[in-house]
């Protein structure tokens, strides 16, 4: 069905907005009045949709700084199609800037988003997003505030180029930083990676959370086709914007809400295609908060099971060769959604008033090493494997595509880190007693213990190593790790140690098992000794006792869970 067709469920007597501005009693007149001081006049609204550009925009989240200029485009579509836009912003969460992690912020970002759109006199929003984190707020606060809303993702920057070489943002800049912490690379080469990595704005440009989130908002069908990899500086992305304006206004009529377009069978579709993008493992967590808000129970059981029949596509860094730039002149996500259409829930309808089977019909791949057929596929199964054991009872995952194929199948000791302090104060030691069979263990990395569930797990490779040449080994913990990173990682351990998971009772020289083939991550130890050394287990004084990092403490779920405040999931309603 073409958006056209979609009949109109609204009339302007209808408007929600209506119930704000347009009676004789005062406060509608007093509203009216105000609304004045912006300069516009009584006919800009009176009986038109009003449609709220909620704006994570902030000079401290450089990923979103265009988005601005984007707002602006989005605002001449919803005039055009006879909308009035009231632009607002929320709180941003820039990656690289928030101590100690954005990952503590999102839900409160969410709960802003949620309730500036279910306070203000809107009919409809437009959500501008792009870091990591400001894309699964804003998608979770529109969820629940479920009116009719469509998203523009900012875009993934322009490649970096660095000495006749492309490099990825994170991926490319963590493998030189290391050939500078070993004297292979001097302080003005370095001084030259800075100036080039980052070239223009919009969000990280490798497959990292950034761009996986953009494919999983186009994917769950919250974004126009194609909305997700067009490069920020290009401007087809503020005709995009445009566009989105313009649909806005006939989403409201249509009352096309989040909860029409954010089925299961969306998730499912977006399980799989994070899985063929070989995306970060923040998906998992950030999906399961997304569906949790619809009441929707996706477990990590969903992911492994797509996975399984999920072949790996997008030959993208940190798994694959290209950066974002090329995926979008290969045909973007739906030339690869094309591809693996069997694989998807075709009649999932989308922001367009049409199913993703429609919105793709006419997509083509241009450039087949970038985007795989499935007879070619990078890997029969998609990038990230959920793991069990006695180490991990409540699940873990690892994003197996981007780590070595040697050391999926591996046993070692263990090298233990207590905290991320006492990791980074270790790292450089030129005697650390470590090999390349060395599992290296990170305690106090989740929810509780980071606090906030900080990007640490990926943990960077001793020195000691790097010198010797060895540039992976096995590493796990209970935290989470950048998108843009690589490595033989094992993350999300659940329960977290900080509360007692079995990670708390690993000591170093414990012998670590990972056998990714059962999809089991153990502890080898003598029958009862972990069960002895977790009774021992004294909980870490919490970090906050007031404030919102008391009410992040006290609320936050496991991994497993999502991560979201256990107040903010759909309450299923009585039958
Ligand atoms: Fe914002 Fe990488 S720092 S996406």
């Amino acid at each position: 069905m073409s958006a056209a067709a979609r009949p109109h469920r609204r009339d302007a007597q209808s408007l929600r907005s209506r119930t704000w501005f347009d009676s004789l009693e005062y406060y509608s007149f007093a509203r009216r009045a105000y609304l004045r001081s912006e300069g516009l006049t009584r006919e800009s609204f009176q009986g038109k949709p009003v449609i709220g550009i909620c704006n994570s925009w902030s000079e401290l989240n450089h990923c979103n700084i265009h988005l601005r200029t984007v707002a602006e485009a989005v605002k001449r579509g919803v005039w055009q199609a006879g909308g009035v836009p009231l632009e607002f912003p929320t709180i941003s969460l820039g990656e690289v800037f928030m101590k100690p992690t954005t990952m503590l912020f999102r839900n409160l970002m969410a709960m802003d988003v949620e309730e500036s759109i279910r306070a203000n006199p809107l009919d409809g929003v437009v959500l501008l997003c792009g870091c990591d984190k400001t894309t699964p707020a804003q998608l979770m606060g529109a969820a629940s505030a479920d009116l009719p809303s469509v998203f523009v993702t900012g875009g993934p920057m322009l490649s970096g180029q660095y000495q006749g070489k492309t490099i990825g943002s994170g991926t490319d800049m963590r493998k030189l930083f290391d050939l500078y912490r070993t004297g292979e690379l001097s302080e003005e080469g370095l001084m030259e990676v800075e100036e080039c990595s980052a070239r223009s704005h919009g969000h990280c440009m490798v497959m990292g959370t950034a761009s996986t989130m953009a494919s999983i908002t186009e994917a769950l069908g919250m974004t126009l086709p194609g909305g997700a990899a067009i490069p920020a500086p290009d401007s087809r992305r503020l005709a995009l914007a445009e566009q989105c304006g313009r649909r806005i206004v006939g989403m409201v009529w249509e009352d096309l809400r989040p909860s029409e377009i954010l089925t299961r069978q969306a998730f499912e579709n977006a399980i799989a295609v994070d899985m063929a993008i070989g995306g970060s493992t923040n998906a998992v967590v950030h999906l399961i908060a997304i569906a949790g808000r619809l009441g929707i129970d996706l477990t990590l059981e969903d992911f492994h099971a797509i996975s399984k029949r999920t072949p790996f596509l997008a030959n993208l860094r940190p798994s694959g060769a290209y950066l974002m730039e090329d995926f979008c002149y290969a045909g973007g996500l739906p030339a690869l959604m094309k591809e693996m259409l069997p694989l998807l829930h075709r009649d999932a309808i989308t922001v367009t008033g049409s199913s993703i089977g429609e919105n793709i019909e006419d997509a083509k791949c241009f450039n087949q090493d970038v985007i795989r057929s499935s007879s070619n596929a990078l890997a029969p199964e998609g990038g990230t494997l959920v793991l069990y054991g006695n180490l991990a009872p409540d699940g873990a995952v690892i994003k197996h595509t981007a780590a070595s194929p040697h050391l999926l199948q591996h046993r070692g000791p263990a090298y233990v880190f207590d905290n991320y302090y006492a990791m980074l104060a270790e790292l450089n030691r030129d005697d650390l007693p470590v090999d390349e069979n060395t599992v290296l263990v990170l305690k106090n990395g989740g929810p509780h213990g980071g606090p906030g569930f900080p990007e640490w797990g990926h943990i960077p490779m001793p020195k000691v190593l790097l010198k010797r040449g060895i540039k992976d080994c096995v590493r796990l913990s209970d935290a989470r790790m950048s998108g843009t990173s690589f490595g033989t990682v094992v993350l999300h351990i659940t329960p977290e140690s900080a509360i007692g998971g079995p990670l708390a009772a690993v000591q170093t020289g414990d012998e670590i098992v990972l056998d990714s083939a059962n999809r089991r991550i153990d502890v080898n130890l003598p029958e009862g000794e972990l069960a002895r050394r977790l009774a021992a287990f004294v909980r870490p004084k919490p970090h906050y006792h007031r404030g919102y990092g008391k009410m992040f403490l006290d609320h936050v779920t496991q991994a497993n869970l999502g991560c979201d405040f256990d107040f903010l999931r759909a309450v299923k309603k009585p039958e």
